[in-house]
This record gives structure tokens, C-alpha cells and sequence, in this order.
């Protein structure tokens, strides 16, 4: 590992310059990046690849220690990257003597459908990769998983100990959680019923103009609310906590995230049925709805 004591994180990225969506097979409707006329020409990606280098330019030590990255920024409200954009940063970030960390806390363990690990999706392999969450399916654990390399180097410099390291109950639980993953085929049912509600949820995005952007993939999907679509401005906190609060009220528990908190988070237990979508949906349709008319008095 490097000396330095410097980690670089990724810009919060957004992808307005987005004008078409991309429709992958893997990842219908995801706001990563416009494609124009040339497949692999995307202009967020080199964009963000421009600000990325800015930063490592201006901002970080010449040599660095570390890059940590979610593959879609959770608590930001369900953010993607450009396609190609980690790829990249993870050439940049070594060329500087900095080791790669996926933060897979949330996108790990089958929850984005088509893979595993969330980092899979973007065509790279971390040095580094934080597990935590998904692991235990409620039961408090984590793990991070390296190359011996640094294994060994963190033996040859520290003391590295945990209270808890290794506890047998703890091993068991996730050695479980994993069965049940494959027998029950969770994985795939992220994808399959992931899918669904991305295109249902995307439906009542052209329906509203407060519904600025459906984004996600797999289990892990952001609704990100606007105050109308050409200023896309993010729609006003007490507006969106309404909302929020009409959903809870109707039996429907979402979560919240983005700078402004205008994005509403749906990432529910992998074991989710297209029926519960269908719930899911309506109600939040409902409480948009209803919102609209408080709006329109
Ligand atoms: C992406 C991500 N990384 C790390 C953490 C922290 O994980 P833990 O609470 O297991 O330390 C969280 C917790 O919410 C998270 O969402």
C-alpha cells in the first residue's frame, strides 16, 4: 500500500448532460450516459473523467493511497456512473500508487441482478472490497476481502484485531445467508423483479412532471423528484417529505437520499414479489397524485 495517508472519493456525479437513455439488456432504463452517434463516445463519462483528473491534480498528493467507490452511490440517492467512467478512474488512481476499494455495503450479494458484486457491472477488480449488510440479512456482520498482499501487509505493520473477528455464530449465519441466496435464487430475482418495477416505476415517470428520473438497477432503484422537468430543479424538501409521509401513511416504507434529499430509495429484501411491486406502485402513484391536487389548490 502506499505511505500516504491521502484517499480520493468520487465525485457525486449526475448525469444531466443525459438527453437519450441507453437501453442495455442488463440494465433497462439507466440514466448513465448519452449515446450519440458513436457507441463508446460518452460525453458524461469524459466530462467526469476531466473533473476526476482535476481533482487528483489539484486537490490530493501526488501519490495516494486509496480510491473508495460504491458502484452506485446509495446514500446519494441511487446514483450511476457513466458507463466506462470506474474503469478509467481505477487506471488513473494506480498509476498514482493508489489501491482500489469497492464499497459493495449495499450493492453487494446479488442485489443488482445481473451480478454478484456490484463492481462486476462496471468491468473492473477492486484491491479492496467492504461487505457488509446483505451479508448477514439482519444479523450484524462485515467483511472485507483483499488481495494476500495486503493481507500480509497489514500483518507485517499492525496489530489488526477484532473483538469479534472470525466468531463462529457470525460465520455460520453468513454461510447460511449465502445458501439461501443460491437455493432461493434471490439473485436472479433482483433482476427479474427488479426489472419490472424499474419499468413501472418509469411509467409513472412520464406520467408526472415531478418525477424527474427513475434510475437503478436490479434491487436498488432511485425516484428522483423534481419541481418540473425543464428546470429540474430538485422539487422542495417539505413537498417531498409529504410525500413521503402519504406513502408511510398507505403502508408503503421508502427511503430518502441526494444532496437536497429529493430522491426517494427503494432497495426492499431481494425476496420481493411482482405482487408486492404492484402494491408498492400504486400507492406511491397515489400519494403523487394526491400531491398534485394539494399542488394544483
Ligand atoms: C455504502 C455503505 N458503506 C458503508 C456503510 C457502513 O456500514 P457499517 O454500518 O456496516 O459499518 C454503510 C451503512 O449504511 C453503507 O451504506
Amino acid at each position: 500500500m502506499s505511505n500516504s495517508s491521502i484517499s480520493v472519493s468520487a465525485p457525486s456525479i449526475f448525469c444531466l448532460f443525459c438527453f437519450f437513455y441507453i437501453i442495455l439488456l442488463d440494465a433497462i432504463l439507466t440514466s448513465l450516459c448519452a449515446v450519440l452517434s458513436v457507441a463508446d463516445c460518452c460525453q458524461a463519462k469524459d466530462q467526469y473523467i476531466e473533473q476526476f483528473k482535476d481533482t487528483l491534480n489539484t486537490t490530493v498528493a501526488k501519490s495516494i493511497a486509496g480510491f473508495f467507490v460504491e458502484p452506485i452511490q446509495g446514500v446519494n440517492g441511487a446514483v450511476q456512473y457513466p458507463k466506462g467512467f470506474l474503469k478509467e478512474v481505477f487506471k488513473l488512481v494506480r498509476d498514482r500508487g493508489g489501491v482500489c476499494i469497492a464499497d459493495e455495503v449495499q450493492t453487494g450479494f446479488g442485489r443488482l441482478g445481473s451480478h454478484f458484486w456490484g463492481f462486476q457491472t462496471h468491468d473492473v477488480l477492486p484491491d479492496i472490497v467492504t461487505m457488509a449488510k446483505g451479508i448477514g440479512n439482519g444479523f450484524p456482520m462485515a467483511a472485507v476481502v483483499t488481495t494476500s498482499e495486503i493481507a500480509k501487509s497489514l500483518a507485517k505493520r499492525l496489530l489488526h484485531f477484532n473483538t469479534f473477528g472470525g466468531n463462529p455464530l457470525a460465520c455460520a449465519i453468513g454461510s447460511a445467508v449465502l445458501e439461501v441466496i443460491k437455493e432461493e435464487k434471490l439473485q436472479e430475482n433482483s433482476q427479474e423483479v427488479g426489472t419490472y418495477m424499474l419499468l413501472k416505476f418509469a411509467k409513472l415517470r412520464d406520467e408526472f412532471e415531478i418525477i424527474g428520473d427513475v434510475r437503478g438497477k436490479g434491487l436498488m432503484m432511485g425516484i428522483e423528484m423534481v419541481s418540473d422537468k425543464t428546470s429540474r430543479q430538485p422539487l422542495p424538501r417539505e413537498e417531498v417529505n409529504q410525500i413521503h409521509e402519504d406513502c408511510k401513511q398507505m403502508g408503503l416504507l421508502i427511503g430518502r437520499g441526494g444532496i437536497f434529499s429529493q430522491t426517494f430509495r427503494i432497495a426492499p429484501s431481494m425476496c420481493i414479489t411482482k405482487s408486492e411491486v404492484d402494491f408498492a406502485v400504486e400507492v406511491f402513484r397515489s400519494a403523487i397524485i394526491q400531491h398534485m391536487k394539494r399542488r394544483d389548490k
